[in-house]
């Protein structure tokens, strides 16, 4: 594992050319559609949004959506593609809770992909997302199971190879989420060096905030 963070920036001009991310980001988009009722009123946060794979995707299904990430090249990339496409209701923020920045809401659903293994406190984290969804409110996180540190050919800012379902699970309930659940989302092939093709799954946790 790691102690520093990956810088994101280097890579985000470059980030949807790799086929692999945007089906990742379309397949967890159906789980999260399949698993999360959404609609015209909701207002949605996509945390460690990128270049904004899945905020796009949901966008046609909401309200309005909020790409937040710590890289600022990420978003200068989601940001050209909000232009291009003329789309008003989705909007970008560049926050680092490291640095000091806190995150704001309300939210009526907080989803994110692929981030969580690049946060080090996930239950620090976790908790502010309670936070700014509205009562009932609802998250989606999507991640890779545990992958042994094989999953990345790099793992500068990997602070967690995958996850354990049932621990996390416990870490969303200590968050103070309800109704929590867990399916595969997506499963993916990868060469691994030294080691061929490896199969990796990524999950879709849901939880609730209680209505009162
Ligand atoms: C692996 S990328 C996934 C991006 C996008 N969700 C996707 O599926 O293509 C992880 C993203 O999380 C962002 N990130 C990492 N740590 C973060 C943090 N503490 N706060 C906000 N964003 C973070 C990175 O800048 C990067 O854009």
């Amino acid at each position: 594992m790691t102690d520093t963070r990956r810088d994101f920036n280097t890579v985000a001009s470059s980030w949807d050319e790799e086929p692999r991310r945007v089906q990742l980001a379309e397949r967890v988009s159906a789980a999260i559609l399949e698993a999360i009722p959404l609609d015209s009123h909701m207002d949605v946060l996509d945390f460690g949004c990128g270049t904004g794979l899945l905020t796009l995707a949901l966008q046609p299904f909401v309200r309005t959506i909020t790409g937040v990430d710590s890289s600022q090249g990420m978003l200068d990339v989601l940001n050209g593609k909000i232009a291009s496409q003329c789309l008003s209701h989705v909007q970008t923020r560049h926050v680092d809770m490291d640095a000091g920045d806190v995150l704001t809401g309300p939210y009526h659903l907080v989803v994110s992909s692929m981030t969580l293994h690049h946060v080090q406190d996930t239950a620090k984290l976790l908790k502010t997302l309670h936070e700014i969804l509205v009562p009932g409110g609802c998250i989606g996180i999507a991640d890779l199971d545990t992958d042994g540190g094989k999953f990345h050919s790099d793992n500068t800012g990997v602070f967690h190879f995958g996850f354990e379902r049932e621990r996390l699970r416990d870490i969303f309930i200590g968050a103070g989420f309800e109704n929590v659940h867990d399916r595969t989302a997506a499963t993916l092939r990868k060469p691994v060096e030294g080691s061929g093709e490896q199969t990796f799954s990524v999950f879709l946790m849901t939880g609730y905030r209680a209505r009162s």
